[in-house]
Parts: C-alpha cells; structure tokens; sequence
C-alpha cells in the first residue's frame, strides 16, 4: 500500500550521488576508504571521541562492543526492555544473560532509580539507549556503575547530535554505538559505528572489525605482513556506503534543522488538542538536547492507540508503534521474562505511536497529519 504521508522517506542531502561516482572512480570500495576516513574524522571531531570506527550497521557496533567488553557465559547485562532487539542480542550472542529494566514514564529511558536493585555480582555491563535522542540520566547512571565496577557502554542509535548537560551522546560510556539505519537523522542506507572513548579498546577493536587481524596496522606501515592474532569478524562499512554517509554528514546542520522544524510543528499543534484527550507529547528534560529523531504521542489506552493508526491508515497516513517489551518476547522469557516485570515498560509500549518523521516531510504534509488527528474521535 502507498501513503500519501509514509511513516519514513530516505531523502538525499545533495552530494550523495557525486561522492559515490568519486568512490568508485577512486577504485576503492570496500573498507577503509577515504571516505570511511573522511567520515570517521568528522564524527571524532563532532563528538570529541576518541576513535570512530564505521561499522555495517548499529547492531554491529553493538556486537563489537560486546566481543570488546570480554562478554561470555556467565555475565549479565543490563539492557531496557523497552528497545530494540539489538540492544540485548548482542550480548546474548556472546552468551551473556539479558538483565531488563524498566524505563521512566517521562523519557522512556532506563529508570535510574530502579537500576542498583538489579546488579548482582554478575552484572558485567549496563547498556543504556537514549530513546528518542533524549539523554538517559547519565550523572546517576554513571556514580552507580561507578560504585559497581560495572562498565557502562551507551547504545545512540536514535541520539547523534543530541547531549546530556552540554556534552554529546555517545561520549559517556566507554564505548556507544550509532546507527545510519535509513529511519535514522543521518543515514547510509545501513551502516553504523563504533565510539570508542576509552582509548584501551582502540587497538583491539581495529584488530576484531578486521576478521582478528592487524592489517589496519599493516596499511599504516606499522608491520611489514598483516596476520591472524585475535578473534574477529568483518564489521567494516564499504566506502561506497561511506561516500553517501559523508553527503549526508556534511549537511547535518539543515537535517538537524529541517528535523527540529517537523518535531516543533507537530508539539505546538498538537499541545492542546492532547491535553484535551489525556494524550502525553514527548518529554525533554531542560538539560537534554535532543536529537530530534522521533515524534510520539502516548494514547491513553491500547484500544485508543490502534483505532487511531486505522484512522490515519484510512486517510493515507502511516503511523506506528514501536517497542514491544523484550522481557515479553519469546527469547526474553527464556531468560525469565514475565508479565509486569517492567511495567511501565508494558504500559508504553500499548499507548506510544510514532508519527511520519523524515527530512522532506512538508508542512503541508505535517498540516494534513495534525488535521486528521484532531478529527479522530473514537475515544474510549
Ligand atoms: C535503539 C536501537 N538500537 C540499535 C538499533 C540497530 O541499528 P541497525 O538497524 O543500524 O542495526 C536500532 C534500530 O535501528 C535501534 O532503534
């Protein structure tokens, strides 16, 4: 089915095409290009990151990150319930045991206040995801983990360009990921990457993302030969994928702006009409910059929630849930999931509807969104 407003477009930024033709008549397109390096440079500079490392997507970040952290059998690992897949199977891949937590009713984001009951002395790593692009409550997060010994990593796939006190996501923990996922503000089609702000993971990480080898160090002349030495995979982005990820790199600032247009023009229209219908809009505390990623409104009920996506559906408009709880799913009850063990988490994920989110949504568009939401009027 075709909608007049999808949920999300790809669009381009301008130089997309030019600097993939450049790739290719540069004769590079596989890994570690000069547009890899071009966009690794630019995020390090961005983020004031240590080491950024182009992944193939967001889950493989995560991946590395967990190969990075030593995580095997026997660990658990604190993961949001309210998140993507990725977030928890990256360590479970590794053999780790998902610990999950509930998130605030405010930010969605893992509770801080109810993170200290769930270490044990097991907890190997605590992995946060800024939902929303909207920072965790970092301050906390850390002095806990820090009492802990417990690693905090940050998954930011939603938060690139968004910060917590002044400071971006994605530089708190000692590694976070980022993801370019085509739904995301910045994107590659797929890609992802590694930040790497502890700098002991640098070496190693540039090793595992080269099937186990030293060859990064071989293409810098460190070593005459490149050869086996660790365990490794290949997480490397392909630089044609890199030439469209600098385009969209380079215009980050109208994207991020366009998106802030779209994100205010949906809070300010629909403020009254949700607080009419005891509809919640998204929270910002004053401290979050947020990336403008996504715009939700939490319904006040289940039944609320799908008959308004039937009724946008109906006028050609894609809206859509997101999260269903991972302490719910079926591999989460293998590991102990069960019905109100996150509740706030349960409770969400009925109500929260995405509304279309991309760069070239017009106002025009966003006008007809706000105008069939106001008419919707099967209240329960
Ligand atoms: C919170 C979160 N983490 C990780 C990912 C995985 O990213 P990718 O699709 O690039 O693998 C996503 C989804 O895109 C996500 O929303």
């Amino acid at each position: 089915m075709s909608y007049r407003v999808p949920f999300n477009k790809p669009s381009l930024a301008g130089s997309e095409m030019s600097y993939m033709a450049e790739a290719v008549r540069s004769n590079h397109i596989s890994g570690n290009g000069q547009f890899t390096e071009r966009c690794q440079a630019l995020l390090e500079q961005l983020l004031l990151a240590r080491r950024v490392l182009l992944t193939p997507s967001g889950t493989h970040a995560l991946e590395l990150m967990a190969l990075l952290l030593d995580v095997g059998p026997g660990d658990e690992v604190i993961v949001p319930s309210f998140t993507f897949v990725s977030t928890a199977n990256a360590f479970v891949l590794r053999g780790a045991r998902p610990v999950f937590a509930d998130i605030r009713p405010d930010t969605l984001n893992l509770d801080e206040t109810r993170l200290e009951r769930l270490i044990t002395p097991r907890t190997k790593v605590i992995v946060v995801v800024h939902y929303a692009g909207v920072g965790c409550e970092m301050d906390a997060i850390l002095e806990i983990a820090r009492r802990h010994g417990v690693a905090v990593v940050e998954d930011n796939a939603h938060g690139l360009f968004g910060a917590y006190k002044g400071k971006p996501l994605g530089t708190f923990g000692s590694l976070a990921a980022l993801s370019f996922h085509e739904t995301k503000n910045i994107t590659c089609g797929e890609g992802g990457a590694l930040i790497i702000n502890d700098p002991q993971y640098i070496e190693r990480a540039e090793i595992i993302r080269e099937k186990g080898t030293d060859r990064t160090r071989f293409f810098r002349g460190e070593v005459d030969k490149y050869t086996w030495i660790d365990i490794g995979s290949s997480y490397v982005l392909s630089d044609l994928l890199a030439a469209f990820l600098y385009a969209q790199l380079e215009a980050r600032e109208e994207i991020q702006r366009k998106r802030q247009r779209i994100w205010e023009y949906y809070a300010e229209h629909l403020k009254d009409w949700a607080e009419a219908h005891g509809v919640r809009l998204p929270h910002v505390p004053p401290h979050c910059q947020q990336s403008y990623h996504m715009f939700y409104l939490l319904m006040p009920s289940l039944a609320e929630r799908q008959a308004l996506i039937a009724h946008l559906k109906a006028r050609g408009i894609l809206s859509v849930f997101h999260y269903h709880p991972l302490h719910l799913s079926a591999m989460g009850r293998r590991f102990g999931g069960r019905p109100g063990q996150c509740p706030v988490t349960e409770e969400v994920s009925d109500r929260l509807l995405r509304l279309p989110f991309y760069n070239s949504l017009t106002e025009e568009d966003q006008a007809y969104v706000v105008a069939a939401i106001k008419e919707f009027d099967r209240w329960a």
